[in-house]
């Protein structure tokens, strides 16, 4: 690993960080994606090894068995997908592959790979047994997927010089290295690139007692007075997200830094919390207008993602892969094959009477994964 490993991170964040989905208004004290003010706090903040890693508990387990049954072949290890929504720790993780291999790690994202030729410099700049880490790799162009194919399967790389009919593929030897993607819609992925991989690692929300495990470190790294009843406050309100649970643990530092005496205890959580709009569930403006307009303009569903998107004035990439996974883990909306449908939870939130069927509707979207897109 090289000195520069905090910058970077925050290179690559920066890289991925602006596009796409996932993205929410600056000030968001809950937005998910990382923004400007969470990059070199990230850096910092990571975990840097297996044991470090707090939580996914069955990732971690599975992992050590892959890395370690590598090492000892002295062969790198099957390429590996990390999966799951954003800030849960995929950046992280990757970064751990690498160190625990004693490898160094080529960053690069999904985005940057535009042209076949992006990738084929890439691929030919790595040394055996170095990983290529691929962040948002379900945006990875057409013709690069093309190429990745044939690279994770035979290290080998053809590359197409000159156009029309003189031209001409040169095959080009690549190091054995290992691939290592990060997406936060492994749906959005090819078959045929899901396929090659050997592993691929879910990626679930944490539980409040892993958060308070997490920002009890985040703390003692930022010298934060962190009491546990602020800790376990914060956790609670943090959507199973470590990214969130950070950027919680600094805004309501700086609320007991300027309103008290600098002690973070469920008071003054509580007290910052209401000032940025989180509620005891951790969800925020956009998640209440999603189910708010879930349930008064459209009678609490179902009703499709985008039309839900336009309602609240969002993305509907930011609902689908932002709100509605910690909605759904959180029981307040379901997916079902009908369309997005508001549970009974969701109504009670919002302060108001379900109606009869919405018990119903929570059951069906249990059995109905995946939905309607
Ligand atoms: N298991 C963990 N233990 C401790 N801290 C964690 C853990 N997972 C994530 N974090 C913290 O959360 C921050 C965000 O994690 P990371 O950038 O790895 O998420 P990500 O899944 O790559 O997100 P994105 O999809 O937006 O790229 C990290 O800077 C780190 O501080
Ligand atoms: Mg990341």
């Amino acid at each position: 690993m090289t000195d520069d490993w905090a910058n970077d991170w925050a290179d690559l964040d920066v890289g991925s960080g602006g596009t796409g989905a996932g993205q929410r208004g600056g000030e968001d004290a809950l937005s998910t994606s990382a923004e400007p003010g969470d990059r070199d706090v990230e850096a910092t903040l990571r975990p840097r090894s297996l044991p470090e890693f707090v939580g996914q508990p069955r990732v971690r387990e599975q992992l050590e068995l892959v890395l370690t049954g590598a090492r000892n072949r002295g062969a790198p290890p099957d390429h590996v997908l990390l999966s799951g929504p954003p800030g849960l720790g995929k950046t992280s993780m990757a970064m751990i592959i690498g160190a625990e291999l004693g490898a160094s790690v080529r960053m690069t994202s999904g985005p940057a790979l535009e042209r076949a030729g992006d990738l084929a410099a890439m691929l030919s700049n790595l040394a055996e047994g170095d990983v290529l880490f691929i962040d948002e790799i379900h945006r990875v162009a057409r013709p690069a997927e093309e190429m990745l194919y044939l690279a994770m399967e035979d290290f080998r790389v053809d590359v197409v010089v000159g156009k029309g009919p003189g031209a001409t593929s040169i095959p080009l030897e690549i190091a054995p290295f290992t691939l290592v993607g990060a997406t936060t819609r492994s749906g959005a992925l090819t078959g045929p690139l899901r396929d090659r991989f050997g592993f691929t690692a879910h990626m679930e929300f944490y539980s409040p007692a892993e958060l308070e495990r997490i920002i009890t470190r985040s703390a003692s790294i930022l010298g934060v007075d962190l009491r546990p009843d602020g800790a376990r406050e914060i956790a609670g309100r943090s959507r199973g997200t470590p990214r969130i649970a950070n950027r919680l643990l600094r805004r309501v530092r700086d609320y007991a830094e300027v309103r008290s005496d600098g002690a973070v205890t469920v008071e003054t959580a509580r007290a910052a919390l209401l000032v940025y709009d989180v509620d005891e569930l951790g969800l925020d403006r956009l998640d209440r207008a999603v189910l708010t307009a879930l349930v008064r303009s459209f009678g609490g569903g179902p009703v499709g993602v985008s039309t839900l998107a336009v309602a609240v004035g969002e993305e509907p990439g930011t609902v689908e892969e932002v709100c509605e996974p910690y909605l759904v883990r959180a029981g307040m909306l379901a997916r079902t094959p009908r369309g997005r449908v508001a549970t009974a939870a969701a109504w009670e939130h919002l302060g108001l009477l379900p109606p009869e069927d919405a018990a119903a509707a929570q059951t069906a979207g249990r059995t109905a994964p995946g939905g309607e897109g």
